[in-house]
């Protein structure tokens, strides 16, 4: 992200600010510790002056420098003695009205904080008595393995195996030694960013796409390359063969990374034609593909098509990396997710891999060996838990906030809203006041895009889903009554 900001491009991020009621310097105050919590303005990054942001902005310098004085006093903000002022995180408790990312101790299930709705993460809890019964079988199992040293850079055999197997079983031939074991499919990303990608390099993300995903490819000090996504009549996401192969014909990206099932944020799931469309476009232009498969088992509907990899048979052609984890089928704690790719990709990754990160731990590839070998008994209660969830969603939404709109995802764990409005950031932050924690849509984008749309997961008990949608209501209200006091000049 960038170290400094000029006015202009601190008033891309910052996007229509709303006083929805409050004083001008406060909503900037806001908006500007919100973009600094969810990640779109990095930590470190020097501000523009106060003169040269009111200027950008269009409103007097007493408001500004009234909101930076706030931000001052919070934290979010520090001088540097002759090189200006720089957006800081506070240490200690925050008094902002952001809510801490990590659950707090006194939090309750579905809630962040005492109080606080977590709508900011799409992740199911865990089935307990399977993720219990799968830690008592691992135990069992340990003192088989504890006759090595422990260490395996490319994983356990044993989970390596069960991991071959279930893929495929879904239409992707693998052996276990096409398979790493990681600590999670995000992990599994940066191992593979780590190793195939150089600084100034370019990565091509869809848009929107997963918001980790985008601060991966920023951290390599890479550049993102987007990819708009369609959407047909009903609103369902379509990937735009023609112009991904645009992309990689002008753009020639180290990597293309794709979230075929169940797109994160939108459901979408890619029919079968596009897979090997895509496939080919990759082998056509030499571009790695980076396939994440991680929300591939949470269709709701009807099964999903084999993944990507599937497509590519060509001996020698541009390799086909499929990411994936237990994450999302069964509970984000276990922590062990897997990289699927050529031998020789492996290799690779597994020789960069082991200067910071030796192997991941035993116990933990245990349970997860167990978890996989029963995930088919599992699935059905979650498929069924999450589709009277969604529909729940929907209803409540269609009730309660009927301007808004989201098409019917047919899987995967959130619903992607649009607002009918660009006001995704400043309503983050009215729901923050009334106890929910969201993700603004321009998280999923780069750009600042997607300020008319906002993810909102379906991932909690009906009771909790009918409690956040009212405060989101009550939010939304709060901003409509107060849209008019915009960010206005001060004279
Ligand atoms: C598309 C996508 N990739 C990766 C992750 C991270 O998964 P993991 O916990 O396996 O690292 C998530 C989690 O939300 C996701 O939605």
């Amino acid at each position: 992200m960038e170290s400094q900001l000029n006015g202009t491009a601190f008033v891309r991020h910052l996007g229509t600010v709303s006083g929805d009621g409050r004083a001008g310097y406060a909503a900037l105050a806001d908006r500007v510790r919100t973009l600094l919590s969810d990640g779109r303005l990095a930590v470190g990054t020097r501000v523009p002056s106060e003169r040269e942001l009111a200027t950008a902005l269009g409103i007097g310098r007493g408001t500004v420098a009234a909101a930076y004085e706030q931000l001052r006093e919070t934290g979010h903000l520090a001088r540097r003695r002759g090189s200006g002022t720089w957006t800081a995180l506070p240490s200690g408790t925050s008094t902002t009205p952001v809510v801490p990312f990590a659950p707090t101790s006194g939090a309750g299930p579905s809630e962040i904080a005492p109080g606080v709705i977590d709508l900011a993460h799409a992740a199911p809890a865990a089935p307990v008595d399977a993720v219990a019964a799968a830690g008592q079988e691992a135990l069992a199992a340990l003192p088989d393995h504890l006759v090595g040293p422990g260490y395996d850079l490319l994983g356990l055999p044993v989970l390596r195996a069960v991991i071959a197997e279930r893929l495929t079983g879904q239409g992707l031939p693998t052996a276990p030694d096409e398979v790493m074991v990681t600590a999670g499919s995000q992990h599994a990303h940066a191992l593979v960013v780590r190793a195939l990608v150089r600084p100034g390099d370019r990565m091509l993300l869809e848009q929107p796409t997963y918001p980790n995903a985008i601060d991966l490819v920023r951290h390599a000090s890479a550049r993102p390359v987007p990819m708009a996504l369609d959407r047909d009549a009903l609103g369902r996401t379509r990937w735009d063969v023609a112009g991904f192969a645009a992309i990689l014909r002008e753009s020639a990206p180290a990597l293309a990374y794709l979230v075929p099932d169940h797109h994160n944020p939108t459901g979408g799931v890619m029919d079968a034609e596009t897979r090997g469309a895509v496939v080919a476009a990759a082998r056509r232009h030499g571009v790695p593909l980076v396939i994440d498969d991680c929300l591939r088992d949470l269709w709701l509907d009807d099964p999903v098509p084999p993944p990507v990899g599937a497509w590519a048979t060509v001996p020698g052609e541009a390799p086909v990396l499929t990411l994936g984890s237990l994450s999302k089928t069964v509970w984000g704690g276990v922590r062990i997710g897997w990289l699927r790719g050529p031998r020789a990709v492996l290799r690779r990754v597994a020789t960069s891999r082991a200067s910071d990160d030796i192997a991941s731990p035993v116990l933990e590839q245990l349970v997860a060996a167990s978890l996989l070998r029963r995930v088919d008994d599992l699935l059905p209660e979650r498929r069924a838990t999450m589709r009277e969830r969604r529909d729940h969603l929907l209803g409540a939404l269609a009730r309660v906030l009927p301007d808004w709109s989201a098409p019917r995802p047919t899987g995967g764990l959130s619903l992607w809203v649009d607002l009918g409005a660009a006001r995704s950031s400043a309503l983050v932050e009215a729901a923050a006041r009334q106890g929910v924690h969201l993700a603004a849509g321009p998280r999923f984008g780069t750009g600042g895009a997607f300020e008319g749309f906002v993810r909102v997961p379906y991932t909690h008990p009906v009771d909790v889903i009918d409690d956040a949608v009212a405060r989101l209501a009550t939010a939304w209200e709060t901003l409509d009554a107060g849209a008019p006091a915009m960010l206005s000049p001060v004279v």
